[in-house]
Order: C-alpha cells, then structure tokens, then sequence
C-alpha cells in the first residue's frame, strides 16, 4: 500500500496557511530592507565536510542528524543550518570586496536535521536568519544582530520575547575554562549521564546542554563561563549589552547557556518566549569560522529564527495578522456566452489593477451567488444572458441589494468610482 504522507517530521504547507507564511516572508524582507541585509541564496545540499568542519564533528547535528548520502564520487547532506554555507559563498566569491564590509546577509528556507520527532522539533523545517561578516568584532554588531531578529518577532505580534544571552569566550580564555570544567567534573562521572561522560571528553561544554535531572543538579555548582572570560571578552559582552539596553531589548544572563554548534565565539544567545520550552531563534558570534573554513580572518555574528515554531506561537496564542483584503469585486456568469465575454473581462480588471474573483467554473447561478455570498466581495457583477446580448453588465451592492445595469465597456470606470 502506498503511504500517502510525508517522511516523519516533515510536513505540506497547505493553501490555508500559505498567507501567514506570506506574512513572515514579508516582514523579513521589510526587516532586511531597512537595515541593509541584503538576501542570499544558497543550494539546498552542499559538501558534507562543509558542515563537519563548521558545525563541529563532535555536535549532535554532525553525529546524529544530518542526511548525508553519495552522488558519484562527492559526499553531500542536506543543509542542517546556513550559517557554514553563508561562509563558504563568502570565500568563494570574495563577498567583502564585492559588496564592501560589512557584509549584511540574510536568508530564509528549508533546512534537514533527523531529530527525534517532539513538539517544536521537525525534520524539515524553515529558518530565517541574518549574518554580519566584518572587519572588526564590534560588539554593535552582535546588537545589530539580535535587533532584527527581535523585530521580526516583535513584527508579528510576539511580545514578551527574551533574549537569553552568555559569552563563551574566545580561543585565549576557552581553553582555561574548560580545563576547569573538566576537573569540577573529573570525580562526578557516577552522578552524570552516559552521554555527558561522553562529552566530558569529546565536547565538555555539551554537559551543560544536558536535560537529565542528575546533570542539571550537577550544573548548579559547577563554575560558569561569565566569570572565566579574559578581559577582552568581558569588554565585549558589557559592550554587547549596554548596547541592548540602549535600545530597550530585553535580555536574562544565561551563564550556563551553550549552542548545539562548535563555531561559536564570545556572544551566544536564544530568545524565547513565555510558555513555549523551545527557543524561537538562537545565534552569535563565530570569529573563527572564515579563516577556519579558509578565508581570511573575519570576525562574524548571526541569528536564525525558525518558522515553523513562530507558526506554533501565533496560532496558540491566537494572534491575528492581517488577512488578505476580500476582493471588490465577484463576477457571476449566466450561460455559455456570458462565459466567454467573462475570462476576458476579468483580464481588464487585472490590467485596471482591480482584485476580482471568479467562479467560471461553476453553471448554477444559486452555487455562484452562494460563492458570492461566501467570498465577502462588496459588489458582484452579473453578466446574464441578456445583459451578454445587449453588451451590459449588472453591478449590484451586495450589502443592501440595490443594483444597475451599465454598458459592459464602461463598467471599470463604474467599479472605480463605487469603491
Ligand atoms: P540553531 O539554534 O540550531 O542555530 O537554530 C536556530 C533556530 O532554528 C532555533 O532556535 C529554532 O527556532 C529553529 N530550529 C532548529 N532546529 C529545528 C527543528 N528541528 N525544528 C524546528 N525548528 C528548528 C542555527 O541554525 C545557527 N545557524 C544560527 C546562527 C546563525 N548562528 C549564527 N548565525
């Protein structure tokens, strides 16, 4: 038997929903536009070492959920996030002396990672994001950043967003941490999970991502990374926050929070929002990345929202974002000729800019005046058969039923002047 649904975890974006979708594409271009990001595009698959490299082999996106498979001699997966990709376009067509620094990017689509299915998680999903390559790692950059992902959110009515932010350090103050980290839990490995044994070893930062009730116990006391930052680092989160409060952008000190990625320096967040346990967007800075990756050294910082969880939120809290208009006007048609005279007519109201709606695939005039009745359209022509004969055209307020016949070659300027 044929199983008539997608793979798990991914999903149809039906008609119905298409108009909230059209709403966020919007206000994402309307965002970008004024802040001068300027859209990218890049291939759903790329080279799966792209990601390995970026992401970190020792992540559970790279470990676990990539869809990777072979096509003739390359290894490729599909995108599981875009940031790697951002820099590798970035390299490869010499983006900075193209476009000048900064270089202010930013995307939206489809991305791939095989999580287990739960609430806010999905296989297929949809990200928006934003990315500012520089020359410095100024920490108007980071505020830059959170601003536009911020405003998106706030742009569709989601209030109470919080921007929970820490700073990871950088390569100098890193390293001493983690050799910190490593002795607070050296003799605790009994009392943690198997897998943050693991990452003890391979990824020590990962243990503080942990959700099994043991290791957040342990977290509780173990020493965090605000208080490890070199002076540099410091001097750059107080800058990256003053900034925030400049602007009246709500943020909480998370100094435990860490990111599923491996490229992150310094400034990392997530924002959220109340009663929601998923993050609607996460980002920060990955000085790192360019030179890692083979360019030059180039400091960076971004944010991705994901949409499917923007969705989630708007439709339980019942948040109403402006519909389309209902067309001015529904053209109702009586018989074959009418039916002719009708496809063209409709093509005069499109080059006269007029929204009208049709039903010329429907015979019955009651099903017509019903669709009518339904559509919610002001005024509805009716094309007759006598009115096809005479070259007239009814015009009838649908509100309190008075109507008119008009000649057929003036009802545009009719219509105009009704509405
Ligand atoms: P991320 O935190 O992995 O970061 O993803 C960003 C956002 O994408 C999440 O906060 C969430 O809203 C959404 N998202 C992620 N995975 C899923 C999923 N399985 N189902 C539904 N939504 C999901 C990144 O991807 C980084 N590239 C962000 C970034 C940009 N950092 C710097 N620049």
């Amino acid at each position: 038997m044929l199983v008539l649904r997608p793979p798990k975890g991914m999903h149809d974006i039906l008609p119905t929903s298409q108009p909230i979708w059209d709403k966020i594409r919007k206000i994402t271009k309307d965002i970008a536009d004024f802040y001068r990001f300027l859209r990218i595009d890049t291939p759903i698959v790329e080279r799966s070492d792209i990601f390995e490299i970026s992401v970190g082999e020792a992540t559970d996106i790279v470990e676990k959920q990539m869809y990777t498979f072979r096509s003739g001699n390359d290894r490729l997966t599909l995108r599981p996030e875009n940031t790697a990709s951002i820099v590798r376009a970035h390299i490869q067509h010499g983006l900075g002396y193209q476009l000048g620094y900064p270089v202010k990017l930013y995307y939206q689509g489809p991305f791939f990672r095989h999580e287990r299915s739960q609430s806010g998680r999905y296989r297929q999903f949809h990200q928006i994001g934003f990315e500012i390559l520089s020359f410095e790692n100024d920490p108007v950059y980071d505020a830059q950043i959170i601003i536009a992902g911020y405003r998106i959110l706030e742009g569709l009515k989601i209030k109470d967003c919080i921007i929970n932010i820490n700073s990871i350090g950088c390569k100098e103050c890193r390293p001493g941490f983690i050799r910190k980290l490593k002795t607070y839990y050296k003799d605790k490995h009994r009392k943690m999970c198997s897998d943050c044994r693991r990452r003890w070893s391979s990824n020590p930062l990962r243990v503080f991502d942990c959700k099994e009730e043991k290791c957040i116990v342990l977290k509780k006391s173990a020493p965090n990374i605000i208080d490890n930052l070199c002076t540099d680092c410091k001097k750059h989160f107080q800058g990256v926050l003053e900034l925030l409060e400049d602007v009246a952008i709500p943020y909480v000190l998370a100094p435990y929070l860490v990111r599923g990625l491996d490229y992150y320096t310094k400034t990392v967040f997530e924002i959220t929002t109340e009663g929601f346990d998923f993050s609607l967007g996460g980002g920060g800075r990955y000085d790192d990345l360019v030179k890692l990756m083979g360019g030059k050294e180039t400091p960076a910082v971004g944010v991705a929202l994901g949409v499917e969880r923007i969705i989630e939120v708007i439709m339980k809290r019942e948040i109403r974002l402006t519909q389309r208009p209902r067309p001015r006007v529904f053209l109702i048609h009586i018989g074959m000729a009418a039916k002719h005279k009708s496809l063209a007519l409709v093509e005069k109201f499109r080059k006269a800019n007029i929204d009208i709606i049709e039903s010329l695939g429907k015979e019955s005039l009651n099903t017509q005046i019903k669709a009518a009745d339904k559509a919610g359209s002001p005024l509805a022509l009716i094309l007759g058969q006598k009115e096809t004969y005479e070259d007239t055209i009814i015009v009838r307020d649908m509100k309190s039923g008075a109507q008119e016949t008009v000649p057929l070659a003036k009802v545009i300027s009719v219509i105009k002047k009704k509405s």
